[in-house]
Formats: structure tokens, sequence, C-alpha cells
């Protein structure tokens, strides 16, 4: 007898939009309890043991969201709940920044980060006309980079510094903490 092939997990159904100022509580959660403390280890890629702050604000999500030149958008399921967020920033003509991505971690590797990354994509290519991608990871992530490499990111040579100095609210645990940058070409 042939086995029974079995089912693949259902793809969550996801409504994309921009941000307002009224999904700054909803999306401030999200963000703190996919990146940090003990919520974000529900997931399997957390900065629990490398940052112990708030990784943002009310007033640095508003500075974003007003961004002229960049978005806030968020993915919410069939009943209307917040699942996962990300930011862009046009850079220049070419390359426009993503960064703030956040899965809840309780629905994590389920393909909803996989989902959100496409719809930044094509948003970024249908508002600016960039043909390029930019991000920063911290250097130690090497799980999280896999991912962005199997999403068709190029790790490059170059870094970033960690920001010591403007944590929200908390302290980061390591002291050799930079950013990795990662770029991916748009097709
Ligand atoms: C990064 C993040 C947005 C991805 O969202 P997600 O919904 O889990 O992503 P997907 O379900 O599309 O993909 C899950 C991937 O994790 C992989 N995965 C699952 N468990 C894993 C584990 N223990 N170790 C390594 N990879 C794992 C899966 O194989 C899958 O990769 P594949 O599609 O290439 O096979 C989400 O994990 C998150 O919010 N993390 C915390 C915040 C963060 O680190 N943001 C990024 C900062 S740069």
């Amino acid at each position: 007898m042939a086995a029974a092939t079995q089912p693949s997990a259902p793809v969550t159904q996801l409504t994309f939009r921009e941000a307002t100022e009224a999904d700054i509580p909803a999306l401030l959660a999200l963000i703190r309890s996919a990146y940090r403390g003990e919520s974000s280890r529900a997931g399997w890629t957390t900065e629990a043991d490398l940052v112990a702050d708030e990784r943002i604000d009310a007033a640095g999500l508003r500075a974003k969201i007003g961004e002229p030149e960049g978005a806030v958008l968020l993915a919410t399921d069939a009943q209307g709940r917040l699942a996962a967020c990300c930011e862009l920033l046009r850079r220049d003509a070419a390359l426009a920044y993503f960064g703030l991505f956040a899965v809840d971690p309780k629905r994590q590797a389920g393909g909803i980060g996989r989902q959100v990354l496409a719809y930044a994509e094509g948003y970024a290519r249908a508002q600016w006309g960039v043909r390029g991608l930019e991000m920063s990871v911290i250097w130690t992530r090497e799980e999280l980079i896999a991912w962005y490499v199997r999403r068709g990111f190029v790790r490059t040579a170059e870094t970033a510094p960690f920001p010591y100095e403007s944590l929200v609210n908390g302290e980061a645990l390591r002291d050799d903490l930079h950013f990795t940058i990662l770029r991916k070409e748009l097709v």
C-alpha cells in the first residue's frame, strides 16, 4: 500500500497594509515579543542573549511611520490579528533598506516571514523603482543570516557599528556586537 502523503501545513492568509500611528501599541508589543526577552525564545531566532532593551519606543516607531521616504508595513491574519511587520526606507534611486522585521514568535517557522519579505520586495519595487534591498544583522546570528541567504541575499564584507549608545531602556549583553550588511538584487 502506498504511504499516505503528509498534508503540508496550511499557509497563513495575510493581509498587508501600511501602518498608521493607531497601530503603534500593537506593533511595539509584537516587535518586543519577537526580538527580546523570554517571549522571543518561543521563536526559532532571537536577540534575547545579545541585547536586553526594548528594541524601539513609540517615538522611534512614529518617526518611521511618518517617514516620507519609507514605510512600516504590517500583516494581519484572517481574524484581523497582527502577525508580522517590517520597515522599508528608500536609500537612493536604486536601493531600499529592509528592517524591523518581526513575526509573532508563537507563529514563526510557518512561512509568514517568507511572505512578508516577498511583499516588501514588491512594495519597494513598485513604490520607488529600486533594484535592491539592503539589511543588517548582528554578526553572531548565523541561523538568521542563512535564512536571508536562502532568500537570495548576499552577505557582504561590510559592517556597521552596533548602537550601544542609543538602546531603549536597557543594555547590551555583549561588548563585541556589530552588524553584517546583506544585499539582495531585486529581479
Ligand atoms: C526572522 C523572522 C522574521 C522569520 O519569520 P518566520 O515566520 O519564522 O519565517 P518563515 O516561517 O518564512 O521561515 C522560517 C525558516 O526558519 C527555518 N527554521 C526553523 N527552525 C529553525 C531553527 N531552529 N534553526 C534554523 N532555522 C530554522 C525554517 O527552515 C525556515 O527556513 P526555510 O523557509 O528557508 O526552510 C522571525 O523568526 C522573527 O521575527 N525573528 C525575531 C526577530 C528577528 O530576528 N528579526 C530579524 C532581524 S534582522
